[in-house]
């Protein structure tokens, strides 16, 4: 009873998936120096909460922010639980961190196709991506404005998932930042609920809005992880 309760409630903040992992993993690795940290788009924290675990002798100060509330407030609790320190915000963007500078921003803000984003089982009216019809709205609004909010060396941090137009985001990274490195990548199954959209999802593809493959019958969609340097 108690358990079909908790299946049939609307997931109300994002759950981390295989890309954020990939971010936390790459983000680690970066982190040389001691820095001051954002995590932008943190959903419950996972990125920048185990990227803190990992890093706490290298850590200044770690800062959090969300659109959603919700996030904001699962993120505090999961800070608390695991005796972490941080500052965080609640608000659009960079809306929450005026007159702030960081060494490293490590942003995952909703970034794949809008209407895949809401076929997808990542997101519904909770968990929202305004990222328009090819995904790349919100995070190229980021990357251009990001460089104000970095110290001089500063690093941004983002992942791009291949629901998006890629090339698009890579264009608007290099034209803001000294540098671009592709960090790492992985292809992953489609979730199965996706498979019934394939006609829709195809149109998407030809108009060079998101891209996948098909291999043997599974669609298989790609997530990059890249550092832009300020
Ligand atoms: C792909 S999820 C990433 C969440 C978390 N970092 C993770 O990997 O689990 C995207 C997050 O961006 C947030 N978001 C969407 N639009 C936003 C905006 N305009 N400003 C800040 N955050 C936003 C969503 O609420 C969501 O938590």
């Amino acid at each position: 009873m108690e358990k079909n309760k908790v299946k049939n409630k609307a997931i109300k903040v994002f759950t981390p998936n295989a890309t954020s992992q990939l971010v936390v993993e790459e983000t680690i690795r970066l982190i040389k120096k001691k820095v001051d940290v954002l995590d932008l788009g943190c959903g419950d924290g996972y990125i920048g909460l185990n990227v803190f675990k990992k890093r706490r002798n290298k850590i200044k100060s770690f800062s959090f922010s969300d659109l959603s509330q919700k996030a904001t407030r699962k993120c505090a609790i999961n800070a608390k639980k695991a005796g972490l320190k941080v500052i965080i915000k609640n608000g659009s963007m960079f809306d929450p961190w005026k007159n702030k500078k960081f060494d490293f921003i490590v942003e995952s803000v909703s970034a794949i196709s809008e209407p895949v984003a809401y076929w997808s089982p990542w997101y519904n009216k909770h968990i929202t991506c305004k990222a328009g019809q090819d995904g790349t709205k919100l995070v190229n609004d980021i990357l251009k404005k990001g460089k104000k909010f970095l110290n001089k060396g500063g690093k941004i941090i983002f992942p791009i998932v291949s629901l998006s137009n890629k090339d698009k985001i890579i264009k608007v990274a290099k034209k803001n930042y000294q540098t671009v490195k592709l960090l790492s990548s992985k292809s992953w199954p489609l979730p199965k609920v996706l498979y019934k959209y394939e006609k829709q999802l195809k149109k998407l593809k030809k108009k060079k809005l998101i891209e996948y493959k098909k291999k043997f019958g599974i669609i298989l969609y790609s997530s990059y992880v890249f550092v832009a340097v300020k």
